[in-house]
């Protein structure tokens, strides 16, 4: 059966690739996800505030204490401290890169096009074969437009895509008043891929302590239908590669993204949950899915039901909602 699919201009032996998350950042996870099947894995990501840390540390290292020997010393950190996240992420990247064939993306999360941009060079330079750059910013000022977090993200994205010729996914949120409209810019701006959809950290309440609970939740198939909903509505309409991320519990949820236009499925709270074992059942679940109907690729299915493939376009917008509305007053 012929699985492969292009993303990011890379060509993907399936659709199936391992999101980034905590499962990604083991060396030994990765070897097995690719021997399970995954297609591609996405690190980690490494956040700008690691890599302005360890700037700002080699600023001191440089700058202060040359002209006092004996307190020169007590500026220097200990070589534990010294081995700040950054240095080890980018030996996972290259360990990674030399232990598995599959695509290795590198994820930058960043929320300033500042002080930073130098370390997707130096992720380039180790050998990743595209960069996910997740913007997770969250626009708590008040005053902040909605055109001046636009110009933020397409401003990060161009400060990247100048400094690197691999290609760049953007990861981004879907609250944006014209969502359609921002991926447009994005893909003008040099995006190869989006990625839909990040899922930003949202605290919880305790009522016993009435304090914020500060936990991150699995996610669950019912969170499909936000990036399902905007995967049909991209696909074909858009010169960038579409990879969905959220809610993927089984392989129908996996069938239902690559039925929308997706031309990748990332899963990562499904490999927190079963083990990255999991990748072969969800593989072996689509191939079923797939011979069940006679296919053999899935040229047959992939964008089939994006807006610009059904019969009825209204099926994703306003019009359908009124229709359900409409069908419950009758139920009753
Ligand atoms: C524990 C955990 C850690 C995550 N870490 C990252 C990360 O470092 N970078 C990133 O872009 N997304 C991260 N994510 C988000 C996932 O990559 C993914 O976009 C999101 O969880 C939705 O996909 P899922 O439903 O398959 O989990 C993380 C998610 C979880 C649950």
């Amino acid at each position: 059966m012929d699985l492969t699919t292009q993303y990011l201009g890379l060509s993907l032996k399936n659709p199936l690739v391992a999101g980034a998350g905590p499962v990604t950042g083991k060396l030994d996870n990765i070897r097995r996800l690719e021997d399970l099947g995954a297609a591609a894995v996405v690190l980690p990501s490494i956040f700008e505030e690691q890599i302005a840390q360890e700037e700002r540390l080699m600023l001191r290292l440089t700058t202060l204490g040359v002209d006092s020997c004996a307190e020169a010393l007590s500026y220097f950190p200990s070589a534990a401290f010294y081995q700040t996240d950054p240095r080890r992420y980018l030996e996972l990247l290259y360990r990674a890169i030399r232990a598995v064939d599959v695509p290795v993306i590198a994820s930058l999360n960043g929320i300033s096009d500042q002080g930073w941009i130098d370390y997707a060079r130096q992720v380039e330079e180790a050998g990743a074969s595209a960069i996910e750059l997740n913007i997770y910013f969250i626009p708590a000022d008040l005053q902040m437009t909605g055109s001046e977090v636009e110009h933020r993200y397409l401003s990060i994205l161009s400060a990247v895509k100048q400094a690197v010729k691999i290609p760049v996914a953007v990861k981004l949120s879907p609250y944006f008043s014209a969502m359609g409209h921002m991926a447009c810019q994005l893909v003008e701006a040099g995006a190869n891929g989006l990625v839909l959809f990040n899922r930003f950290y949202e605290p919880d309440v305790d009522l016993t302590e009435l304090q914020l609970l500060p936990n991150l939740e699995l996610s669950t198939a019912a969170e499909i239908r936000l990036p399902l909903l905007w995967i049909g509505l991209l696909s074909g309409r858009i010169r960038a590669s579409l990879a969905a991320s959220s809610g993927v519990e089984t392989e129908d949820e996996v069938i239902k993204y690559l039925l929308a236009g997706a031309d990748v499925v990332m899963t990562t709270s499904a490999l927190l949950k079963h083990g990255v074992r999991y990748v072969k059942v969800l593989l072996e679940g689509l191939k079923d899915w797939l011979s069940s109907r006679d296919l053999d690729s899935l040229e047959g299915i992939r964008g089939r039901l994006s807006q610009c493939s059904v019969s009825d376009p209204t099926a994703f917008e306003r019009a359908n909602y009124i229709k359900i509305l409409q069908g419950y007053d009758e139920d009753r």
